[in-house]
């Protein structure tokens, strides 16, 4: 539980130090804690138990860092095993306000989480309270710590689905547990099984679900924030619940992480709950492409064609680069059926994404500068990093085919690029932003306190903040 210091008694008090002279427990203890960013140290003294946290040389704390020291805060305080905790926020209060206030929610919240699948159930280790002190306690204020609180169970719930492994998360599982998280909040959900995809007409999600005994769906959920506005933002995320390549097969250490390549439609999910908990005046269809990619009698082969929704036929030449094939049919589908005013496409698509920009920077591609410009307000919010990849012509024509209207690869170069460009031939005309977060979905090797081994809920805190901001302008 998180709220506002009212004076309640606590175990512990937590103090963010810089390094350096005004480092108060230095003396006597020089090399022990020397607030170190990062480092945290714990003491009993004037009978009362403190804990430091090192803010290094850290002047104006932002989203990130504040996220991160209150990450480390809540680490710290879980392996103390303090139960009621005041927090002296002031610091982030004085230079950040209500941006500070759900970073530091969000990073309580995400600073601890762990996911398991073990025989015997983690001891259950009653929360901490967590009181913020340093810090107004307001209808405000309140409003923003809920807000952030839900936007942190969307991240969670993004999290917890890209980290569950591929046997126990198919297709129609994922549909199911979307549709339980949203249970009771104003989300219309509606669902096309596989023979209604092949009926419809959807055949490039049809031919890659095919692959599988478990078949493919495509999952339409529809948040209307504000019925009395024509305007409707469409987010397509990738849900392939496995990636094994298809015929075109992975290497072995390549498969590494295949479960996580749904974390684009869980992002997308994660973000809408947070709009729908937090009443933001804004309409969201999330239009999601559930398969798997697998190798059985029924999968494509290299140089098949297809014809997509919107008619176009689309040569095949490689089976791994699916997830451009089923986005496509679902940015078709969504295009034609809801009629956006933009439309955002998320997905793990790329392995040119990651060795481009690594794990802290995903890549953007975006053919609107206003809708560009949106991102920017968002990801500053968020604390995400976005680098917007350009392309031009020369690009496009990379995805030529001798047989059919568009190949599904392009050529050597420009793997983020070409993948974007496949999937606007599909978005209508319409502002069109692509976000490839293969880079950023997984880590190995965690890069922030607030990060853990896994999935790392990305993308779920910039599209919330992306329709939020589309919400303000409704408001012009
Ligand atoms: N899901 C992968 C991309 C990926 C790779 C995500 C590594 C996370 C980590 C995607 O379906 C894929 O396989 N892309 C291919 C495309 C290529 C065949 C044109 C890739 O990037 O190698
Ligand atoms: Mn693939
Ligand atoms: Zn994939």
């Amino acid at each position: 539980m998180i709220t506002f210091d009212q004076r309640q008694k606590s175990d512990l008090h937590v103090r963010f130090v810089n390094s350096g002279a005004d480092c108060p427990v230095m003396s006597g203890c020089e090399k022990l804690f020397t607030g170190t960013y990062g480092d945290w140290f714990f003491t009993h003294e004037n009978s009362e138990n403190a804990l430091y946290i090192g803010c290094g040389k850290l002047q104006t704390p932002g989203v990130v860092t504040t996220k991160e020291l209150f990450a480390v805060a809540a680490q710290a305080v879980q392996k103390i095993g303090a139960k009621s905790v005041v927090l002296d926020a002031q610091w982030f209060w004085k230079h950040g306000a209500d941006a500070a206030l759900s970073a530091i929610v969000l990073g309580l919240t995400l600073g601890t989480y762990q996911y398991r699948v073990t025989s015997t159930p983690a001891p259950a280790e009653p929360e901490a309270d967590f009181l913020l002190s340093g810090m107004p306690s307001t209808t405000h204020t309140q409003d923003v710590l809920q807000s952030a609180l839900h936007l942190a169970h969307g991240i969670v719930f993004a999290k917890d689905m890209t980290n569950c492994p591929g046997n126990r998360l198919h297709p129609m599982d994922f549909e199911r547990h979307v549709v339980e998280f949203l249970n009771g909040l104003p989300i219309e959900s509606e669902l096309l099984v596989y023979g209604q995809l092949k009926a419809e007409g959807l055949h490039l999600l049809a031919g890659i679900g095919a692959s599988s005994e478990y078949p493919p769906c495509l999952l339409i959920l529809r948040y209307k924030g504000a019925p009395e506005s024509k305007d409707v933002s469409v987010l397509c995320g990738k849900g392939v619940t496995c990636d094994s390549g298809g015929y075109c097969l992975k290497s072995s250490t390549g498969m590494e992480g295949i479960k996580g390549d749904m974390a684009g439609a869980a992002a997308v999910v994660g973000a809408l709950y947070a709009l729908s908990k937090n009443k933001v005046p804004v309409n969201v269809t999330a239009c999601l492409p559930l398969c798997e990619n697998r190798i059985s009698q029924s999968a494509l082969l290299p140089g098949d064609v297809l014809r997509a929704y919107n008619g176009k036929t689309v040569e095949v030449l490689n089976t791994d680069a699916e997830g451009r094939l089923v986005l496509a049919d679902a940015v078709a589908y969504a295009v034609q059926k809801e009629k956006p005013a933009r439309v955002v496409d998320i997905a793990t698509l790329t392995g040119a994404a990651w060795a481009a920009l690594g794990y802290t920077m995903a890549a953007a591609v975006c053919d609107d500068d206003d809708l560009y410009d949106t991102l920017e307000v968002a990801s500053a919010h968020s604390g995400e990093c976005y680098v917007r990849f350009p392309f031009g012509k020369e690009h496009r024509k990379m995805l030529d085919s001798k047989v059919a209207d568009i190949k599904n690869t392009g050529s050597d170069c420009c793997g983020v690029i070409t993948a974007g460009l496949f999937i606007r031939e599909f978005a209508g005309g319409l502002p069109w932003l692509h976000l490839d977060i293969a880079g950023t979905a997984w880590t190995q090797t965690p890069n922030y306190a607030f990060e853990q081994f896994g999935a790392t809920g990305a993308g779920t805190a910039t599209l919330y903040e992306l329709m939020k901001e589309e919400a303000c302008f409704n408001d012009q």
